[in-house]
């Protein structure tokens, strides 16, 4: 098992990708936490990973939340000892022209999927810099790669921004074995796509995915889940600073 005791926390586990993260995880013999708002669902996944045979944490916090973050991450380390990967999957969108952007969605879209995403590492960081190894992989998304639909600036800006951090992280924690990876995503159809659309817009989504996709079809959430897999087993030792896509070959990105 290529994860055979390794300890990982996934943020956004109890739902949509990373939940395919947590389990493929636990298939291939990690601990894992998984956190995130929602106490429900993560607890309810928490139990799958046990019923696999593996030790696992539901931490209820929102990345958002200095504070809560620094305590989930002191539980995991009370619990399992030490952290060996990071997912910071945790994220949102809410489709907006710019012209109708408030302060406040750019706020929200911004601190879930960066600022967040900056506390989780940061945190987790310290610890892996302590053990001088550790995966850390951030879910980006296609979007930041310039294969926007209208209505995506804030959140293609913020996932720019988690590419832009990603690389940064991996210079600066390289020297302490620890490699910094991002995946961007095609589209996949998950609870965030329907959360931010109309069923039109939802259909129209699927729509778009299929035609745009070299593959003539969306993704599955198992499909991201297995190139984390890779990127968190030491398969994967010498990459590091990438922004890998997995999106089925998006035709407006190919030149
Ligand atoms: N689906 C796609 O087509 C696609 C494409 C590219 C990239 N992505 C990225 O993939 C990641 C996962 O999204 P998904 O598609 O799987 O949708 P999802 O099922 O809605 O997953 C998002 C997760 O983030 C958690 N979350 C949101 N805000 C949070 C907060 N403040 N604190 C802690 N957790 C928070 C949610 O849990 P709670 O509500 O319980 O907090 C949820 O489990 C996101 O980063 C997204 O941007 C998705």
């Amino acid at each position: 098992m290529k994860l055979a005791g390794k300890k990982a926390i996934v943020t956004g586990g109890g739902t949509g990708i990373g939940k395919a993260i947590v389990m493929e995880f636990a298939s291939a013999g990690a601990d894992i936490a998984i956190c995130s708002r929602n106490a429900q669902n993560i607890e309810k996944v928490r139990d799958e990973v046990i019923a696999l045979g593996r030790n696992a944490l539901a931490v209820p916090m929102d990345v958002r939340v200095k504070e809560q973050v620094d305590n989930m991450v002191g539980k995991v380390i009370a619990e399992f000892g030490r952290i060996d990967i990071l997912v910071n999957n945790a994220g949102i969108n809410r489709p907006t022209p710019v012209l109708d952007l408030t302060e406040d969605t750019w706020n929200l879209i911004f601190d879930t999927n960066l600022k967040g995403l900056f506390f989780c590492t940061q945190a987790v960081a310290r610890y892996m810099i302590k053990q001088h190894c550790g995966k850390i992989i951030n879910i980006s998304s296609n979007a930041s790669r310039g294969a926007n639909e209208p209505g995506q600036a804030a959140y293609a800006a913020s996932k720019t921004g988690v590419n832009a951090f990603t690389k940064a992280c991996a210079r600066e924690f390289g020297p302490y074995g620890i490699n910094v990876n991002a995946i961007a995503p095609g589209r996949i159809l998950t609870p965030l796509i329907h959360a931010s659309r109309t069923p039109e817009q939802v259909e129209k989504f699927i729509e778009v995915g299929k035609s745009t996709s070299v593959l003539g079809r969306l993704g599955t959430t198992e499909e991201i889940a297995h190139l984390a897999l890779f990127l968190a087993s030491d398969d994967a030792a010498f990459i590091t600073a990438e922004i890998i896509a997995c999106n089925g070959g998006r035709t407006n990105l190919m030149g």
